[in-house]
């Protein structure tokens, strides 16, 4: 049976995998034309991300189940973590279709990465 502090690294592999993802994808967005990123440069960001936000579910349930916290119950802190999950998911679409966009993202995803942390940290609900 796969244990808290397995599924701890599974879930922050996927943390980094997503963010470093959404990092090249901003950046690219900022320094290149739009069009102008070749197409299997696009696909290794698409696929760095999506392992990511995988692995970051599966070690986040997988944490939950060791917690034995299930979906009949969810604390509030989850519902804030997987909120943020949903804008980390979303965000890859952004820089392309919103150069404008694409900067202010690598300010506002750390944020909501430290969010994410200290709501699995403190638990303030
Ligand atoms: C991109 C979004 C997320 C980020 C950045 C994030 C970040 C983190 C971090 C930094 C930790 C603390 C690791 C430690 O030092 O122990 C953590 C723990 C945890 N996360 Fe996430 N998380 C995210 C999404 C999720 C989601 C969607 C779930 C639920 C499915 C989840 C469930 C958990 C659980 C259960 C813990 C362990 C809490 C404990 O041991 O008491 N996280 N997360």
């Amino acid at each position: 049976m796969l244990s808290h502090p397995f599924y701890n690294i599974v879930h922050i592999v996927g943390i980094i995998l997503a963010m470093l993802a959404l990092g090249g994808a901003a950046v690219l967005a900022i320094a290149t034309p739009a069009g102008a990123v070749p197409r299997p440069t696009r696909r290794l960001l698409a696929i760095l991300h999506g392992v990511g936000v995988f692995l970051v579910l599966l070690g986040g349930f997988g944490m939950l189940a060791r917690l034995g916290i299930t979906h009949s119950g969810f604390p509030g802190w989850i519902w804030v973590k997987l909120a943020v999950w949903v804008v980390v998911a979303a965000a890859l679409f952004v820089p392309r279709r919103n150069p404008s966009f694409a900067k202010p993202l690598l300010f506002a995803l750390p944020v909501l990465g430290g969010l994410a942390a200290y709501m699995a940290i403190y638990k303030p609900v």
